[in-house]
């Protein structure tokens, strides 16, 4: 805490009164501000220096935390026939009601377009965003232009490539191709980010289903096993440690592929494991409600056990990051083939809820101490994308992104009252304990007390650092 650096003036924004939350440390303190950057964290009280007026956000009773940012967020993405139904305003609008401040999107190109040119037309629109958001890259198949591309993309800030190891025929990449863009990428500093389920045994479960049982959403579980996962993540980890790349594993949704990322960790690579807010709070029983189509996502939903298990894992640290894997498609188009998952979209929207569901359920819920909940949805997505400590982190010279939040407001989700460009939530009816009171980005109020209070655009497409390991 630094009382004298609040008299480097000119302050224009004053957060007082709240319990300041970063990674790893939480004290009373008030955030000074000025043109956009935190200037310094100063004892409750310190006066602002003479001739500067700052707007004062009272944070009395609140905790004042770095915004969140998501790791993995898909915007206005195609797949298959379907695509979600969100621009980067709307995307990102959602994203600061709900007291995310960095998006991380993903530049996923169609069969036929280069990798490169889906990267330039995402960053192009950035700007139109309420916040800053970063990208990352995708590789299906290496060929000869495909070293060029991904230097090309690490200077344009791009520094971690999305991979599949499933979707056979739209973005699954073979072997051959991740482990190429693993040594690209430790050549550049920058990391592949992998969706991992073994396409083959999910393509045999899929054929059993459908002979026996179903292939309806209300099947989603059985047609893409756990086994699935876990034999994908210890193929994926073999290989990035055969060129001796680190590795990031997205939307992780069992204990036991976390393990083997903790278990890869232990024996010194560079290895990080994502979980994203459905698979921590929702279980596979709404598979056999009244509307299993809206929580069809790949993983799907699992057990509760499963559940159970992967959330002791927010507990124990092995579970890097906490992103929301937003997809917002409708109810129109999840009911179109609802009796038959292959020709499903699958998503769910979470950009807005992630942070709600995640602290009411363990924080409020469970006692998860509140520093490692901003390390889960704030700091580390931050470090494993580069942005640290720009992003995920209020220090001197950190964007002055900052939520002031409520940890002790209660309500219920409704998707009336959400604003992600869909007509239902996964959370519908859920009460939640704890929300955003206040949402400050690049020092400007934006939201407070559930209204937007500035709309004008002020996103920027964040060039990404090289991958802070830790
Ligand atoms: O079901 C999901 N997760 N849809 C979004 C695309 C992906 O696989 O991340
Ligand atoms: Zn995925
Ligand atoms: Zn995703």
């Amino acid at each position: 805490m630094t009382e004298e650096a609040s008299c480097r003036g000119p302050v224009d924004l004053v957060v007082r009164g709240g319990t300041v939350v970063n990674a790893g440390w939480r004290g009373p303190s008030d955030v000074f501000v000025s043109d956009g950057k935190v200037i310094a964290l100063a004892a409750p009280g310190t006066p602002v220096p003479k001739g500067s007026s700052p707007d004062e956000v009272d944070a009395n009773g609140m905790l004042v935390m770095p915004g969140g940012v998501d790791p993995h967020c898909h915007v206005g993405f195609t797949s298959g026939e379907y695509t979600s139904l969100d621009d980067q305003l709307q995307c990102t609008t959602a994203a600061v009601f709900g007291g995310t401040t960095t998006i991380v999107d993903f530049a996923i190109p169609r069969p036929g377009q280069s990798p490169l040119g889906e990267v330039e037309r995402r960053q192009a629109a950035a700007g139109e965003g309420l916040c800053d958001s970063a990208l990352h890259g995708c590789v299906v198949e290496w060929d000869d232009s495909t070293a060029d591309q991904l230097r090309e993309m690490a200077a344009r800030g791009v520094n971690t490539i999305k991979m599949f190891t499933t979707y056979r025929g739209e973005s699954m990449a073979d072997e051959y191709t991740i482990l190429r863009t693993m040594q690209a990428m430790r050549e550049t500093g920058g990391m592949v980010v992998i969706h991992c389920e073994a396409d083959h045994i999910i393509g045999e479960a899929q054929r059993r289903c459908a002979v026996e049982g179903g292939v309806e959403a209300s099947r989603m579980a059985a047609t893409r096993p756990e086994i699935a996962e876990t034999a994908s993540v210890a193929e994926i980890l073999a290989i990035a440690e055969s060129v001796g790349a680190p590795v990031y594993f997205v939307h992780q949704s069992t204990a036991e592929a976390v393990e083997l990322v903790a278990a890869a960790r232990r024996r010194g690579m560079r290895a990080y494991s994502e979980t994203v807010a459905h698979h921590l709070v929702l279980d596979e029983g709404v598979y056999a409600g009244t509307h299993p189509e809206r929580f069809v996502c790949c993983p799907p939903l699992r057990s509760r056990q499963t559940v159970r298990a992967l959330g002791r894992h927010l507990f124990t640290g092995e579970v890097s990051t906490v992103g929301s894997d937003h997809c917002c498609y409708d109810t129109g188009q999840k009911l179109e083939n609802r009796h038959d998952v292959r020709d499903m979209p699958n998503g769910l929207p979470g950009v807005e809820t992630r942070l709600a569901t995640v602290f009411s359920t363990y924080v409020a819920g469970m006692d998860l101490p509140v520093t490692r909940f901003v390390e889960l949805v704030s700091a580390d997505p931050a470090r494993t994308n580069g942005l640290y400590p720009r992003k995920g982190a209020l220090l001197p010279g950190s964007d002055a992104d900052i939520v002031v939040w409520d940890p002790s407001a209660r309500w219920t989700m409704r998707s009336r009252d959400l604003h992600m460009a869909t007509d239902y939530t996964p959370y519908e009816g859920m009460e939640v304990t704890g929300r955003p009171r206040t949402v400050v980005v690049g020092g400007r109020v934006v939201v407070h007390d559930g209204e937007l209070v500035d709309p004008r655009p002020q996103g920027r497409a964040l060039a990404a650092g090289p991958v802070v390991a830790f």
